[in-house]
Parts: C-alpha cells; structure tokens; sequence
C-alpha cells in the first residue's frame, strides 16, 4: 500500500464540478417535456380526509392533473427487507386511503406546467377532514401507550437488577432527547421519467441500488426496468438512505400524466414526511464496587414510532460492550405518536444514548469521587462483552491519553465552577465515542484505458464525504495511476451493485471491491500483453509484473500498459469484481475514540458557548486525512447543535408542527463553531478489510453531546438531563420543564 496515497490529505476530485456549478444534482435534471409536481400535505396531525375539492385547482393555469386517494393509480407495497435490498420506513403507500396519520402527510399532489403554477394549485386545494386528538409528543405518547419491547435489540447477561439492588454506588437517572431533524442543505427531490414502460428516477438517494428495488416492488416491475441516478447529493445523514413518499407519488404521476415529472418536497415537508431522529427517554442504572469498577449497568430506552410503522432508536447498542461490566441489561421499546416514519440519522442509536450513557458514567464517577477519565480507564475492556469476542482492533485508551494531553486535562480544577476567566465559567468534560463497524458485500468495475486514463465504477454513492475521491485514491493505489488521470462513477443503480452511504460503511465495503477489481484489469492486461501481437507475446501472464502504470518481465524489458493496449487496437483492459459482506467471525469490530469538551458560561449574561473540542479517533486506517478529518469536524458541529439547539418541536393540542423552518429550528452557525482539533489515530484494522478501514461518518457525533452536558455540569453545577441544553434550564429563577 503506498502511503504517500492511502492516509494522503488529497482535496477532493469533484471539488471544481460541484464549485463551479457543472455538478448537476436532482432538481437540475429537466428530461424534454418535464413537467412539474407539488404536494398538498396535511394540515391536521390525525384523522380522515372526508372529501377533497380540486374543482378550483384543476380550473388553474397550467393545471394538468390533481391527485389524491380517490384519484391515484393502483401500486404494490414493498416487503421491506434489509436482505434483499428493499428497505423502506414508511411502508403506506402515499394516497393509499383516506387516513390521516401524521401532519404534513401528502394528501393530495399537483401537477401542473410550471412550478410556480403546480404550488399556487395546490394551494387552492380544498381539503375537509374530520380530526382527531393527535398525540404529538413523547409524554403524551408513553402516557397513552405501554411501551412495545423490541425484543431483537435488546440484550441482557448477568443480573442487572440484583447487581443493582445489592451495590453500594449507584445512580439512577433518566435522559430525555428531542425530536430532531435532519437538515441535509439539498431539499429531498425526484425527477420521474418513463421510457416504454421502464422508469428512469433521478433521486436525492444515499442508496440507489435500494431505491431502484424498492421501485421496482412498488410499480411491479423488474428491477432491470428501473434505473436510480443520484451522481451528487447535498447530504442526507440518513434521510435520503430509504425511499420515502414523495419519490413514488412522482414516478405514478410521471406514468399518468405520460410526462416527465420533477417534485421537490419543501423545506417544511423536510420536517413531516421524510424522517426524523425520535425522542427518546431513557433510564440508565449504573453501580460500582469500592474500586470503581461497574458491577451493574442497565439501559432501557424507549422511544416514539408513527403510527404505521415502528423505528427502534437502538440507544443501548454502545451501551452493551464499551465498558466492563458483567450484569447488563439494554432494552428498546417504542410509543406510537402521529408523527412521520423516523428512521436513521447520523450515528442512529448511538448519538442519543451515548448522550445518555457518557452523562451517567460523569455522575457515576462523581458519585464515587474519581476522575471521570480514570473512572473510564478502570472500566475499559477490549473484550466486546456482548458477543463475547475480542475486538478487532482498540485504541480507546490511546484515543483518551492523546486527546487529553492535548487538550490538557492534567490542569482541569474538579471543582464546579473553578476554573474562571473574566465573566466566564470554564467547564470541562469529556466522553467516549463509539460505532459499529460494518462492511456489505459489493461490485464493481476497473477499467485501464489506452488513453492513459483510468476508469472505476460502483453502484454507491458520495454523499459530500469524499467517496469520489477515496475509489480514486484505490485505484491509484493498486494501478500507480495518478488520482488526475482517473475517472469515477458513482451513484447510478446500472454500475456494478454497490452499498447505501450509510452505517459508516461505504469505505470499507467499496475500497476493497475497487482494490481487486484493479487487479483483475491488470490481470486482463496481462493476458493481452502475452497473447498473440501482444509486448510479450509467448510469456506467461505470471511472469510479469505490474508497477507504476508499466508491465515488467524479469529480463528487464518494461512496456506501458497503454503501449500494451495500442499495439493490439484495444480501448481498455477491464476488471470486476465482487466482495463478500462477511467479516472474519473471531472479532467483534467497532470503532472508539474521546471527546475533550470546553464550555464558556457567562451568568451574567446566561451566555453558553461550546468553546473548544478536541477529539482523538480510532476507525483503523485513515484512507484521505482531509475528507476524513472533515467527517469528524462536521459531526462534531452536529454534536454541538444536538446539544445546544436541535429540537423538533409539535404542538401539544392542535399536533402540529412548530418550528418546521430553518429560522425556528436551531443549528448552529459560523460564531456556535468551536475551536475543533481532531487527531487521527491511524491503526490499520487488517482483520476487517486490506485496507485496513473502518469508516468515518458517524463516529464523530457520538458522545459529543454528553461530553458538553459533562463540560456544562462541571461549569454550573446543574446536570441538564434533557437535550437541548438551553439557556433557560441553566437560569436559577426559570423553571424548566426536564
Ligand atoms: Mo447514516 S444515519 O446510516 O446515513
């Protein structure tokens, strides 16, 4: 492996394309006689549509179709299934029925000319429903409902509870996190476009081999028939990794209307009917013996579904081998609340109940009077106790002592509210991070061209992580070629079939698949090289060796593959391949790493401010320093907004939505961001792939709020249980509502 590529800080190959506009993402596709689409959603948050009057909207300039349930053709539903590739979250159908379960449901859909014309229809629409009481957040959820236990998820060893009962340090504690919403910068979109009855959508997906399946069950066709294109996304951090509504009511209305169609969901539908990170409430009961070590832990968290289907926020997946401990029990439940489907958002599970889990551990190690540093190391373990396996590789303890040197822990004053700084209190706190590491089975295609050039393909897609650039980076690697003279293509369900961005585990599942498909070019380079007309006619293929773009033989004679390729007229040697989703059994692979967080607090002014992070990162081998290390950088922005601002707020009588709209819901901006310093470990996880990679999306957020809400505790003195940490919870004489 040559490390002046693999682990290089190389900016990214489609950086001039998406910064000079040339990149087209899905709302720039207008197929010839595209016409456009615009919902009508729902304004109630639960009940029945009693009857739809379109006659005004259909009178519209423009207008060339209005659809609802009375009004839509009939489709199939899809037997979401991981296995064969068809997830979907929200198994309705749009306009399946006249019910209404959660407000901003399509319940009707325009189509018309132009846009402007398509929403100024949809406007005139005119709806009567007969409401219901809708439930709309998660108190009002678990006081109607009795938690339904996810039993697959849930994991116990030992007697937790015995544990518990009998142990003299305990701590008791429930944490609360909102509703949030992912808010990719690129609006959810499909362009719909049928050609002798096969469809071709151009999607905003992070997962074009499912989108095409999921498509083809729900028209019933082959999936052959079906081509999904997403080359750029705007993001999506897992709400464009499924299907949802919007893209099936477009292709249906591109089929009737026999004309290609382009729908974008709204800003404000983002918040309704393309998923959402759940509330959660979780009870954490952690116990120590007199040393410290955890005799008991125990995690149950339950969190809000919809009404059609059931999400499980998996809070507890962390929970079960970061640390130590041998009567453990984690336990996942849902309520039903009239919202939307939820579904994954970055580091699903693992973001809200490493929150939880590393804000308990702080109380903990107070309660025992420790370090919550040392209290960490006294409970690591490189055992991953659930599955009673090894891990494949660990560097937790490296990852606290080199993020804590740099940060200065040393210097930290355990007392609350210490550490000044003019009107500032200073606090700092610290969590650990952790993610599963994954890897999926994958094709794809290597091509040496006689021009020099190389060409790699795989049916996945870059999400704005740098995938373009690290399939590059492999080919380069294995062929010598250089990162300028290779083209990839990415993002178009035709390629040889690729994973979803998701689960972190694009890298590790695309690399390795690109790897030896360069090597079966170079294979088929070889053959021509010694087949008849060929450079080394009569050799064997064994014989020569492949090295920086030039075939060798062992009397010294070198030729350039692209002299190999026109002697003989050929435009290319080509190479595919396909990896197997399974991992070596005898490991259990997870990725680590420490967040080291200071809080700036001004009581004076009730200003808080996450001031500086410093994170030390244990995913195996970095492929590129500088996409890698932007990972981490952006997900611990998201951390700070999870913390600090991100929550979906509904109404509690009428259910709707309150804050759907970027100046309501709270991110944060340029003067949130902290001073962030990510250090990379860098150990190569050979057991889990050659390359040595784990992946790097996800990991980053995890922990991040719960270092903040230790920082906040160390600072104030109060412990905010209940995300997101705002002002008024930290404000002695304001009540709050945790
Ligand atoms: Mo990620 S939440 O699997 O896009």
């Amino acid at each position: 492996m040559s490390k002046s590529i693999i682990g290089a800080a190389r900016p990214r190959i489609d950086g001039p394309e998406k910064l000079s506009g040339r990149a087209t993402y899905t709302s720039d596709n207008h197929p010839p006689g595209m016409v456009y689409a615009y919902g009508v959603f729902s304004t109630i948050g639960r009940g029945r549509i009693r009857g739809i009057d379109v006659t005004e909207a259909k009178r519209m300039p423009g207008v060339i179709d209005v659809f609802h349930h009375g009004h839509f053709p009939k489709l199939y539903r899809t037997p979401s299934s991981f296995v064969q590739e068809n997830t979907v979250d929200e198994t309705r159908l749009p306009f399946e029925d006249d019910r209404v379960y959660y407000p901003g449901q399509f319940v009707a859909l325009v189509v018309a000319d132009s846009f402007d014309q398509a929403r100024a229809a949809a406007y005139r629409v005119k709806v009567d429903y007969a409401e219901e009481k809708a439930i709309a957040t998660l108190e009002q959820a678990m006081a109607k409902a009795t938690p339904k236990e996810d039993a697959k998820s849930g994991h116990s060893r030992g007697d937790p509870d015995g544990a518990f009962d009998a142990a003299r340090h305990k701590v008791d504690v429930t944490y609360v996190t909102p509703m949030e919403t992912h808010n990719p910068m690129e609006m959810h979109a499909s362009v719909a476009h049928w050609e002798n009855g096969d469809l071709v959508l151009y999607e905003a997906s992070q997962g074009v081999v499912f989108a095409r399946n999921v498509m083809a069950k729900v028209f019933g066709l082959a999936p052959e028939r079906v081509e999904v294109r997403s080359p750029f996304i705007g993001s999506g951090f897992g709400s464009k990794l499924w299907i949802w509504p919007h893209a099936v009511a477009a292709a249906a209305a591109a089929r009737e209307v026999g004309r290609p169609v382009q729908l974008v969901v709204p800003r404000q539908e983002m918040f309704t009917t393309t998923g959402h990170r759940p509330a959660t409430h979780q009870r954490l009961r952690l116990a120590t013996d007199d040393s410290g070590k955890l005799v008991a832990l125990s995690h149950d968290s339950v969190n809000t579904t919809s009404q059609v289907n059931t999400y499980v926020e998996r809070t507890g997946t962390c929970t079960k081998s970061l640390y130590a401990c041998p009567n453990l029990r984690v336990s996942h439940a849902t309520v039903p609340a009239n919202h939307g489907t939820p579904t994954s958002m970055r580091a699903p599970g693992a973001a809200p109940g490493l929150f939880a889990l590393e804000a308990a551990m702080d109380e903990m190690a107070e309660a025992i009077d420790m370090d919550p540093l040392e209290f960490r190391r006294v409970n690591y373990t490189d055992r991953d106790e659930s599955m009673e396996l090894p891990f494949s590789s660990i560097h937790l303890l490296e990852a606290f002592d080199r993020a804590a040197d740099s940060f200065g822990w040393a210097d930290r004053n355990p007392k609350i509210g210490a550490m000044k700084e003019g009107n500032e209190i200073i606090g700092w706190g610290l969590a650990a991070c952790n993610w599963e590491a994954l890897k999926q089975a994958c094709d794809a295609r290597v091509s040496l061209r006689a021009d020099g050039t190389a060409f790699a393909s795989c049916a996945t897609q870059d999400i704005g992580t740098g995938t373009y650039t690290i399939v590059a980076q492999a080919v380069s690697d294995i062929t010598g070629i250089a990162l300028d003279k290779i083209e990839v293509q990415l993002g178009d369900s035709s390629y040889p079939s690729g994973p979803i961005s998701g689960g972190s585990w694009a890298t590790a599942t695309t690399l390795p698949a690109i790897a030896q498909a360069s090597r079966a070019a170079i294979e088929a380079l070889k053959s021509y090289a010694t087949g008849d007309g060929g450079a080394f006619a009569g050799a064997e293929p064994d014989d020569l060796q492949f090295a920086d773009g030039e075939l060798l033989d062992g009397n010294g004679k070198r030729v350039a593959y692209t002299e190999v390729l026109s002697q003989l007229r050929l435009a290319n040697a080509d190479g595919e391949a396909h990896t197997p989703a399974a991992s070596k059994d005898e490991y259990s692979f997870r990725s680590f790493g420490a967040h080291f967080v200071e809080v700036r607090w001004d009581p004076g002014i009730s200003n808080l401010r996450v001031s500086r992070v410093v994170s030390a990162i244990d995913v195996g081998q970095v492929i590129n320093a500088k996409t890698a290390a932007n990972q981490v950088e952006g997900a611990i922005v998201m951390g700070v907004g999870m913390a600090l601002f991100e929550k979906t707020e509904y109404d509690e009588d009428s259910g709707l939505p309150v804050n759907n709209n970027y100046a309501e819901y709270l991110v944060p901006v340029h003067a949130d961001q902290p001073e962030v310093e990510v250090i990379l470990l860098d150990h190569p996880d050979y057991a889990f792939n050659e390359f040595g990679a784990r992946g790097i999306g996800e990991i980053g957020i995890t922990g991040l709020a719960g270092a903040v809400a230790n920082a906040v505790y160390h600072a104030t003195g109060k412990r905010i249980r209940e995300l997101p940490i705002t002002l008024d919870k930290l404000m002695d004489d304001i009540p709050h509502s945790a």
